[in-house]
């Protein structure tokens, strides 16, 4: 089976598949997410499948009204009601208990919580609410890959295992949502996204940052947290320090492993793109749009990837505001490999 595309005039064809238990790739302002009926046991199996994700990682529950989390949150508590009037729709992704027996052990990993995001992306608002139903929705990436930011990602890793893709072009934002969890008494980020803290924390006052390293036999509050994450296939480092030593590391050390025949890959910016050598260059965006940096991430990943590069190395941004977010990712991608200079 050859997955389909489905362009913006065809949601109602792209609804009636997910009605009928398809799974159905969306877009949203962050990423693409894999799309299937949150209340269909079945189609939310095939999305683990379809993605090759390890079982006990609970699935993000995507809604187009605070009536549909009222269906299956156990409460909504007073923090989360003015978090969603200001942040919604938008890229605030909040966790809460659940309302036992309302939703599948598949959709929250066995969980007593949901993760309820309602996206800021007009088409697939119209087709949850087509479907009539709360679609499930991880980033429709092959597990461990970097996300999808475009239908033809999503169509390089799952063509031939899902039906079909919502095409909405590049998405906005780039990086994926905050997931804020309200089920405790404290609230806590568990993984930074386009939301940032100091925005949350201006509508509910302080939160805490749960953003360390997660070891392979912890258990960490967002089980995603655990597994390796974004990675391209070549070995990634990533360089700290100010940007002079940063510049001239990168370019001493790719020397040093194109001597050893070995194709390199540097990620830059607008600001440094003259002081690398041509060649296998990719900007990721400019510092001082730094929301330009998120949008283009997971794409230069994926294109380096394309041009089969053996190593990357990769300047670093600060850990300010949407920086949290961008630092989160390319920490991952280089599977915690940091220089600092
Ligand atoms: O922007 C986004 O959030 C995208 C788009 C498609 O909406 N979705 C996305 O989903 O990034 P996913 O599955 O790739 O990441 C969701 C993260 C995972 O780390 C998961 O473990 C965590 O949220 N999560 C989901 N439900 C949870 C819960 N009940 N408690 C704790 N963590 C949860
Ligand atoms: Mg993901």
């Amino acid at each position: 089976m050859e997955t389909r595309i489905f362009k913006l005039n065809e949601i109602d064809q792209a609804a009636q598949a997910i009605k009928d238990g398809q799974l159905v790739a969306f877009p949203t302002e962050t990423v693409y997410g894999l799309g299937a009926d949150a209340t269909n046991e079945a189609a939310v199996k095939n999305v683990y499948l379809a993605k090759g994700r390890p079982s006990d990682n609970p699935l993000i529950v995507h809604v187009a009204s605070i009536e549909m989390v009222e269906r299956y949150a156990a409460e909504i508590p007073n923090s989360a009601r003015q978090l969603m009037k200001v942040f919604w729709p938008g890229s605030l992704t909040i966790i809460l208990k659940i309302k036992p027996g309302s939703l599948s052990k598949t959709v929250t990993g066995g969980l007593a919580t949901v993760a309820f995001r309602y996206p800021d992306c007009q088409p697939t608002l119209d087709l949850i609410l087509k479907a009539g139903v709360p679609i499930v929705g991880p980033s429709a990436n092959t597990s461990g890959k970097p996300s999808p930011t475009t239908a033809q990602h999503v169509f390089h890793d799952l063509n031939g295992k899902i039906f079909g893709i919502l095409d909405n072009g590049p998405t906005r934002v780039g990086v994926e949502s905050t997931v804020l969890d309200l089920s405790t008494p404290q609230p806590a980020i568990l993984r930074p996204g386009a939301v940032t803290k100091a925005q949350i924390e201006s509508v509910i006052g302080s939160i805490d940052l749960d953003q360390h390293h997660v070891g392979t036999n912890e258990t960490p509050k967002a089980p995603g947290m655990k597994y390796r994450h974004y990675a391209p296939k070549a070995d990634m480092t990533l360089v700290e320090g100010d940007m002079d030593k940063v510049v001239a590391y990168i370019n001493d050390q790719t020397k040093k492993a194109e001597a050893e025949g070995k194709k390199v890959g540097i990620i830059c910016t607008e600001e440094s793109r003259d002081l690398y050598p041509d060649g296998n260059l990719e900007v990721i965006g400019s510092r001082e749009h730094e929301e330009t940096v998120a949008h283009n991430l997971f794409a230069v990943l994926r294109d380096f990837d394309a041009r089969k590069v053996d190593c990357i190395f990769s300047e670093s941004f600060s850990k300010d505001q949407l920086g949290q977010a961008i630092m989160n990712r390319l920490c991952k991608a280089a599977g915690y490999h940091i220089i600092n200079v």
